[in-house]
């Protein structure tokens, strides 16, 4: 990382008196929890998104969805927070507001003590109807890993409640995340590619409203465009170096 983007981007920080910070799959790398788009270890370089990521894959087989989802939600029960997500766990009363608005589904923001993380994308760990009856387990601990098990309440299928290809966001989340980065005075984003919206237009939303993005990434990103400062390094080596003096 520059010492000059890093200097820039705690200049920004030191003067916001809100923030809200948007994290991608980058933001877990560190952890041991594989991006989707990085070119060989990438899960979407592996598995067909379709498949496993539409309602029309889990129709096809919602065994192998199903088994896909209880062996990703196993590796991510081992896997530990990393130094990035306590940097910005630490954070919560230094700014007001403060948000933490992410795509990932691993919890991992909670796990290391944030509160009231906005989940665009929903939470690996929760299970829900796939027929939309309303029924949500939030604990998996009853549920057999191989099948999906039949919903309690209408007898469907169980999914996983984590968003899919051409399904919404929770209009909630969505709307409390865009009402957020609409009036932050900066916007931090870590770790996402830019590709999938609308987190994507989140950066845009907040700069056009005025405030500075900061963009955390050791790889070129579509959001690049938007960053008043990119700092070119990792999650859990730029997050804690860029709080130390704020
Ligand atoms: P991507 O896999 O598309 O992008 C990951 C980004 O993280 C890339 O820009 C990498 O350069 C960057 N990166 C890699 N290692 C990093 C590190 N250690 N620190 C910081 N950045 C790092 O992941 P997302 O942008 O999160 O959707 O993908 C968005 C959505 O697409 C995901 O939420 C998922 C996927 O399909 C759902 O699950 C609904």
């Amino acid at each position: 990382m520059t010492a000059d983007a890093l200097a820039r981007a705690r200049a920004l920080l030191q003067k916001a008196g809100s923030c809200v910070v948007l994290t991608g799959a980058g933001m877990s790398a560190e952890s041991g929890v594989p991006t989707f788009r990085d070119g060989q270890t990438g899960v979407w370089s592996k598995f067909d998104p379709m498949q496993l990521a539409s309602r029309e894959g889990f129709e096809a087989d919602p065994g192998f969805v199903w088994r896909w989802y209880s062996s990703r939600r196993e590796k991510i029960a081992e896997v530990r927070p990393n130094a990035g997500h306590f940097a910005l766990a630490g954070l919560e009363r230094r700014f007001s507001p403060f948000a933490i608005v992410t795509q990932n589904v691993d919890g991992l923001h909670t796990r290391a003590g944030s509160t009231g993380v906005l989940e665009l994308h929903g939470n690996l760990m929760r299970t829900k109807c796939f027929a939309e009856c309303g029924v949500r387990i939030d604990s998996l601990a009853d549920v057999p890993a191989g099948e999906p098990p039949a919903c309690p309440s209408c007898g469907e299928w169980l999914r996983p409640d984590v968003v899919w290809f051409g399904e919404m966001l929770d209009p909630t989340v969505l709307d409390d995340a865009e009402r957020l980065a609409a009036r932050c005075d900066v916007m931090l984003v870590v770790g996402t590619s830019g590709m999938v919206y609308p987190a994507a237009g989140l950066p845009y939303l907040a700069r056009r409203r005025g405030a500075k993005v900061i963009v955390v990434n050791p790889n070129p990103s579509d959001i690049d465009d938007c960053a008043d400062v990119l700092v070119s390094e990792t999650a859990a080596k730029a997050l804690p170096r860029l709080f130390e003096a704020t």
